[in-house]
């Protein structure tokens, strides 16, 4: 009998995975002393596709030593620039059983105990956002495909005719997937309306209400105000309430963009999202705060009806697997037909840890970020330009000999020579048209003093890059 042509049957395949495994759990003990960022030296050595295929021993070695070395180490309880990758060993345990099983997780009759716990764990996440019974949702990838699948379901209200005069309302904060996803939904940017920010970074009520007045006077249809709960540069909260009272008054959608902040709700600190309950549709990044490997973001959405009005399709071949419950498969309410289990690692992970747990996980990164702001208070030197908030704090070195360019200048080459030391990421933002530090502590690893060892070192760079005279080498 001819035996089957499959890649199953490579000889050295189980033996070299179970290296891998091994070599890697081994590695992770020591990440904390590896350096956080590496820069590639070269271009991978391989990137052409030969006829033959190699040794999968050679082609594993290359990935390990050649390619997945550099770059930043974003798991790394010292990274802590952007929202750093912040993965539970449950999550990637849940990630790589969901791979191996390669369940196609579309539809509850291909899968059905797969979208079961899916669909309690949405549930569950509803409940936690205050959000009521006709709520329901999906994991997607992130939070810019959380954002996308909301606001097209916002857009979906609207007639089609009207269309091309539906105007949308984010803040000056609002995280950059938000246009991209108003740009794929037809919104161009001369219909997104940037509501300046108070001194806090929350946007402003009183013109977001001008603002619309504004546009409806103009003819045109304001149909989704998109806030932020917890906004990447700075850990604002919007003012929920008030912005909801807005939509209500105006018949706008309310989209509350919590990819980062939407996990305080599991935590003692949930007060701060007073008002979120009120939101219309929610993105959630599971791979943000609730320490989740990549690729596991939720969008929940206030009546689940709406997300089958937008994305439920009949095609002919797929009539005799559709189950009763419309909205318990994937496929009806999102946009992809195939898809994994994405929420599988995320209900691993909290099946294991236990909420409290996660829980106490999410208060760390608050308090790391209060425990950064004490020590910068210290120097006279620093600027506090936001303090914490979630877990985020701005900051920067302000010299005042300086002109505002030198000290722009000073902050970024600061966070490159901490960058390159291996120490620590600390990157820059601009707030107020200042170029800033910024730490998000959200790494439920990271100690006080990986803090304090990183702020000194920053003092130390600043310190050998301001000469006596004040001014910056070039
Ligand atoms: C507030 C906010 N919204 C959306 C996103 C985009 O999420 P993702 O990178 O998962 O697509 C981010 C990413 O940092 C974010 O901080």
């Amino acid at each position: 009998m001819k035996s089957r042509n499959t890649a199953w049957t490579d000889p050295s395949f189980e033996q070299i995975t179970e290296t891998f495994i091994h070599e890697y759990l081994e590695e992770r003990k020591t990440l904390v002393s590896q350096p956080v960022c590496r820069p590639a030296g070269r271009k991978p050595e391989h990137t052409g596709i030969s006829e033959k295929g190699r040794p999968l021993e050679d082609v594993v070695r290359e990935l390990k030593e050649e390619i997945f070395s550099f770059g930043c180490e974003t798991c790394h309880p010292r990274f802590l620039g952007f929202v750093p990758g912040t993965a539970s060993c449950y999550s990637w345990l849940g990630d790589i059983m969901t791979s191996a099983y390669n369940r196609h997780a579309g539809s509850l009759a291909n899968f059905p105990q797969g979208c079961q716990i899916e669909s309690d764990l949405i549930r569950w996440l509803c409940d936690k956002a205050g959000f009521p019974d006709t709520a329901g949702g999906l994991f997607v990838s992130g939070g810019s495909m959380a954002n996308l699948t909301a606001l097209t379901i916002a857009r979906d209200r609207l007639p089609e005719h009207d269309w091309h005069r539906g105007t949308a309302y984010v803040s000056e904060q609002t995280h950059s997937s938000v246009a991209k996803g108003l740009h794929i939904i037809g919104i161009p940017s001369d219909r997104i309306r940037c509501i300046p920010t108070d001194k806090h970074f929350q946007m402003s009520s009183a013109l977001l209400e001008q603002a619309i007045t504004e546009d409806l006077e103009q003819g045109l249809l304001p149909f989704a105000v998109i806030a932020s709960a917890g906004t990447t540069n700075t850990g604002s909260i919007d003012p929920f309430s008030e912005t909801a009272a807005i939509c209500r008054r105006y018949h706008l959608w309310m989209h509350v963009d919590g990819s980062f902040g939407a996990s305080v709700l599991l935590s003692g600190r949930k007060g701060l999202l007073k008002g979120i309950e009120l939101a219309d549709s929610l993105s959630w990044d599971a791979h943000k705060w609730l320490f989740q490997t990549y690729g596991c973001g939720m969008v929940l959405v206030r009546d689940r009806a709406d997300m089958v009005n937008s994305f439920h399709a009949h095609p002919e071949y797929l009539k005799d697997i559709d189950a009763d419950e419309e909205y318990m498969n994937p496929w009806n309410i999102g946009p992809e037909l195939t898809r994994p289990a994405r929420g599988i690692k995320l209900w691993l992970t909290l099946q294991t840890m236990g909420s409290d747990a996660v829980a106490s996980g999410i208060e760390h990164g608050f308090e790391l970020a209060e425990y950064a702001e004490q020590l910068l208070r210290r120097y006279p030197e620093i600027e506090i330009v936001s303090p914490a908030q979630l877990a985020v704090i701005n900051f920067r070195f302000n010299p005042g000999r300086l002109t505002e360019e030198e000290k722009d200048s000073l902050n970024l080459r600061i966070s490159r020579q901490i960058i390159s030391s291996g120490y620590a990421g600390v990157f820059t933002t601009e707030l107020n048209g200042k170029k800033v530090l910024r730490l998000c502590t959200i790494h439920p690893e990271t100690t006080k003093e990986d803090i304090r060892n990183t702020i000194f070192l920053l003092k130390e760079y600043c310190q050998k890059l301001l000469p006596a005279s004040g001014s910056i080498p070039a």
